[in-house]
Formats: structure tokens, sequence, C-alpha cells
């Protein structure tokens, strides 16, 4: 079958090969992924990675085969594929925070093989291949009504925008946001602040086509990032003197992270969803801090994916959260250097590839 393989250098590769299910895993045919910028970094080494390895992290796909242990999903089902390959048994799973579970990170899946050698499987997914294998956990079954060239979106870039919005920043009715980056993570980040009803939205993107879509989804203010030499002012000049209650970093440079710490009003909140290069470093005064302000990491907006995939799906369904709109254009899986040439420029809301 095709594959996108990362050995150091991209190959679209017609030999890839997959095992069959074990006991409690499933097997899908993969109709469409989305690209999200950790793909990318994974190629200039911003996420090291073992190699060889399958890309791709945020898909969609049919049900083709389950493993003889498995119960909640059956073959001819459409589902969502997660990242989290969470054990379900361990304190952290019986908390309800499946993305602290030890067994869901830095586990290594080598499902694929070519020529008989090994193949990793990126972020247990492997979604840029037309076959992939993943624990029954991590197959959400979701309504056959929605498109799965839209809901792949929600594998990485839906569930970790809304996610972080919803179940760890928890912003309140009438507070107020800002969000810098309005790539799939950001645009995800305004449309959960929305459908929270916060009063205003700021939205910083140093792409100006982004404003378009950003009040689309629900931005009250754009600033063009690249238009001013003081961000933090920028954002108070729009009467905002206080600052905001929650600021959302969905790039991964350590200067806007510390632009989201000193936008914080008291009481606020700065949500890190940006991955900048292992090992970089940020900063902020303490004192800035000291009116019970905080810094937040996020890892996959927090999420439980059995609780939130299917709320978005409904939200979806019922026209409040536009996923259709955030799919910007469409490659054939050949095409990924296109893709990834389009994503690194910033051009994108997303580019999801077609693998059927
Ligand atoms: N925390 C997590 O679990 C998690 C999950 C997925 C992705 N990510 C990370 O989130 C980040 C965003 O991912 P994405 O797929 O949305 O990326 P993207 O490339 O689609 O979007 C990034 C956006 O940031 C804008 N931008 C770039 N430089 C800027 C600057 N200096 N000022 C303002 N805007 C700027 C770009 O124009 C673009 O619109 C990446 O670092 C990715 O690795 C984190
Ligand atoms: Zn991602
Ligand atoms: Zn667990």
């Amino acid at each position: 079958m095709r594959g996108i393989l990362w050995d150091g250098e991209l190959h679209v590769r017609d030999d890839v090969e997959i095992g069959q299910p074990g006991p409690r895993e499933v097997g899908v045919r993969i109709h469409h992924a989305g690209l999200c910028h950790s793909d990318i970094s994974v190629l200039n080494g911003t996420i090291p990675f073992p190699t060889p390895v399958i890309l791709g992290h945020e898909g969609a796909g049919i049900v083709e085969a389950v493993g003889s242990a498995v119960s909640k999903v059956k073959v001819g089902d459409h589902v969502v594929l997660t990242t989290l390959g969470n054990c379900g048994q361990c304190d952290a799973c019986d908390r309800g925070l499946p993305t602290h579970c030890r067994g869901s990170f830095g586990a290594l899946t080598q499902r694929f093989t070519i020529d008989g050698a090994p193949v990793y499987q990126f972020a247990n997914a492997g979604v840029f291949a037309e076959h992939t294998v993943v624990h029954e956990h991590q197959a959400i079954v979701i309504d056959d009504r929605v498109p799965l060239s839209s809901a792949c979106l929600i594998g990485c870039a839906v569930v970790t925008g809304a996610g972080a919005v919803l179940n760890r920043a928890r912003v309140q009715i009438g507070e107020t946001v800002v969000v810098i980056g309005a790539g799939g993570i950001g645009q995800s980040v305004i449309q959960a602040a929305r459908l929270s009803n916060a009063s205003r939205i700021v939205v910083v993107d140093a792409n100006p086509a982004k404003q378009a879509v950003a009040e689309q989804f629900g931005a009250t203010d754009f600033i063009n990032a690249r238009e001013v030499d003081d961000l933090v002012a920028a954002v108070k000049d729009l009467g905002l003197p206080n600052g905001v209650d929650h600021a959302f970093e969905c790039v991964g440079h350590p200067d806007l992270i510390r632009n989201s710490i000193d936008l914080l009003d008291w009481g606020g909140t700065c949500t890190m969803l940006g991955v900048p290069k292992l090992g970089t470093e940020a900063t902020f005064v303490v004192n800035t801090l000291y009116n019970d302000k905080s810094i937040f990491g996020c890892r996959y907006g927090s999420t439980r994916p059995h609780h939130d995939i299917p709320m978005i799906i409904q939200l979806y369904l019922e026209g409040k959260f536009q996923l259709d709109e955030m799919v910007s254009r469409r490659y054939d899986l050949a095409d990924i250097g296109t893709a990834i040439a389009d994503l690194d420029a910033g051009e994108l809301n997303r580019g999801v590839l077609d693998l059927v």
C-alpha cells in the first residue's frame, strides 16, 4: 500500500505493509488525513522521532478489521483516530485524565513493515498510509453523515485547540481571549472560545490572509503580527488596558510565549500549545505573575477523546462547530511535498490528504 515514509528524507512509498490487528486492536482504512505542523516538526528536528516512520496523526477512516477481544468498534464503523493509546486501567485514566496516562506518551509502536523491516507509526497513528492499526481505544465511532475529509481534523487540531479552551483554561462566559497563531490549532481555539461566549477574541497572525477566516470562526479583532512592533501594547490598545483573561500561544515561539504572559490580566491564564524545538527555554518576569496569573502546558487539549470527539461531532451536526470551512486545500497523498510547503508558508487553514 501507499504511505509517506520519513527516514531522513521524505518518500512516497507503495510497498508499505501492515499486519493484522491484535486482540484489542482495530484495522482502519484511512480515507483522509490532515497535515498538522507537528508532522513538519518531525522533518526539521523540532520534534525528535525515531526513523523510519510513517507520518501522520490526524486521520479518519472506516474500520476494516477488528481483533478477537474488540467489543466497542465493528467493521464498517466510521471512526476518527486519536493519538492517545492510553491504557484505560491506571490511576490517571480512572481520574479522567487520559493524557496523563504514562502508557500514552513516548510509547513507540512499529506496526508497519517495509521489506520485512519494522517501521514506526508517528504518534501511535501513522495515518499517512492507506491502512493502519491502532488500539481500540484510539478509534472513536462517529456519525457517518460527517464527511471523513472534515472529521479527520478532529483527531489533532480540534481536540487540541477546543480542548485547551474547554478542558485546560476553562474559558467562562464574558471572558477575554487572545489567540496567537491561526493555523488549525488556533482556529479550533477561536471556535471553542466563541462557543464559550468569550466577550472578546483577539487573533494575532503573521499572515494577513488569516483575518477573514479568523473572523468567520469568531474573532472580534485581528492583529497582523508583522505590522506591530509591540504586540502587548497593540492588544491593550484595543480597549483592553488591563490585558486579557486567557492567552493561547499556538505557534511555538518563546517570544510569543513571553508576549502571551505579558498580556494577562490579574487571574489570567497563558496556555502554551505551540511546540518549539526540544530544549527551548522561555523567560518571564516573576513579579508579573504575582496577581494569580498562571502558565499552563497543554498536551493534546487535555482531551478525553471518548467524551470530546462525540461532543464536537454533535456541535458540527448542529452547525455550531465549523469543520468543512477549516479545510482550505485537498491533496493527493503523492503531493505531500506541496502540502508541506503550503503549510510551512503559513498559508493553510488545514491541508487534507486524500487516501481514497
Ligand atoms: N500541544 C499539543 O498537543 C499540540 C498538538 C498539535 C500541534 N501542536 C503545535 O501547535 C503549533 C501550531 O500547529 P498548527 O498545525 O496550527 O500550525 P500551522 O502551521 O497550521 O499554523 C501556525 C500559524 O501561526 C502563524 N504564525 C507563524 N509565525 C507567527 C508569528 N511570529 N506571529 C504570529 N503568527 C505566526 C502562521 O501564519 C500560521 O497561521 C505547532 O507548534 C504544533 O507543533 C501542539
Ligand atoms: Zn497534530
Ligand atoms: Zn492509563
